[in-house]
């Protein structure tokens, strides 16, 4: 039996647990061989890929440009202000007009509808590269670093610490529900996830306001707490979530001397990360980062070059 192939990767939600395996072997499968041999076959050689942003990134579009390049495919950059998404033109006319030139379309939008909209119209591949909603592209490549800083996912427990409500927290929840990972929101009141996410995604989340929650942790995680797009309301949360800062009282608070600490980066360090801890001993943050390059290259070797998702 093999494992059902992917048309897009728009959410971990339309996943099965068996593909997100599937995506986390060819990951891995990818970035021993680069490890071993120096590089990898040219798996995408002639097909390219188009880097659509409505959002600033650093990570999401170099990883996804190298991760072509070394699959031997091709990358190209459109900026928010050449395309116009949804209001120069529609997500609609857009997806069908690149189907035309490239053989996957990676985009980070605003609004996630049209992300869903460009999967519906569109007639190649649609990666979610970060939506209002959503950022499956970083829950992806958290479960592999997870996987590989501790060699299981059994038996740990992801604490998320911050605005529990936004598109890292989500993704994260919905990922932990295909993995079986557990996990604990600890967040302010008004930034909790929302309790359908929690229920659909199947997975065991405990949501706190108390600081306490952070206790047993095995990875305490935190993001920013204001996300791209909130930023009218930065004020109103630097107000409330200072309590929520991942400093080197909190991740001693975890009782775990083996605690790991990550965050998807940007930090705004001195905010919800101290510089103590995000370059301390505990920190995963780079080899995270990092392993977008990794995660992503299985995502594009399966949906651009028609790799097998790896059973087991
Ligand atoms: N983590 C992440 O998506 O980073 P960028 O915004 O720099 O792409
Ligand atoms: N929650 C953050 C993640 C950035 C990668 C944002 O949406 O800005």
């Amino acid at each position: 039996m093999t494992v059902p192939a992917l048309e897009h990767f728009t959410d971990i939600d339309s996943l099965t647990s068996q593909q997100v395996w599937g995506l986390l072997r060819l990951a891995k499968r990818l970035k021993d061989e680069l490890q071993e041999m120096g590089q990898n076959p040219p798996i995408l050689a002639g097909k390219s890929l188009a880097l659509l942003f409505q959002k600033p990134s650093l990570r999401t579009r170099v990883s996804f440009e190298m991760g072509m390049v070394h699959l031997g495919g091709y990358a190209f950059y459109l900026s928010p202000q050449e395309v116009g998404l949804g209001t120069r033109e529609s997500p609609a006319d857009v997806a069908r007009v690149l189907s035309g030139y490239a053989d996957g379309i990676m985009a980070r939008v605003f609004d996630h509808e049209h992300i869903l909209e460009m999967a519906e119209w569109g007639s190649v591949p649609i990666i979610n590269g970060l939506s209002d909603f959503s950022h499956p592209c970083q829950a992806l490549t958290d479960i592999f670093t997870i996987w590989e800083a501790f060699g299981r996912l059994e038996d740990l427990l992801l604490v998320y610490v911050g605005d529990g409500a936004n598109n890292v927290a989500t993704s994260l929840i919905q990922i932990a529900g295909k993995v079986g990972l557990a996990m604990r929101v600890v967040a302010p009141p008004g930034y909790q996830p929302d309790p359908k996410i929690i229920q659909q995604s199947g997975a065991a989340v405990e949501v706190t306001d108390d600081l306490d929650g952070v206790k047993g942790a095995d990875v305490l995680y935190t993001d920013v707490w204001t996300s791209m797009g909130q930023e009218e309301e930065r004020a109103k949360r630097l107000a409330i979530f200072p309590p929520y800062q991942v400093n080197q009282a909190l991740v001693e608070r975890t009782g775990n001397p083996n605690v790991k600490v990550m965050h998807c980066l940007p930090a705004h360090r001195g905010e919800e990360i101290t510089d103590e801890v995000a370059d301390g001993p505990h920190s995963l943050l780079f080899p995270q980062a990092h392993n977008r390059l990794h995660a992503q290259k299985g995502i594009l070797a399966h949906l651009l070059g028609g790799v097998a998702l790896p059973e087991a």
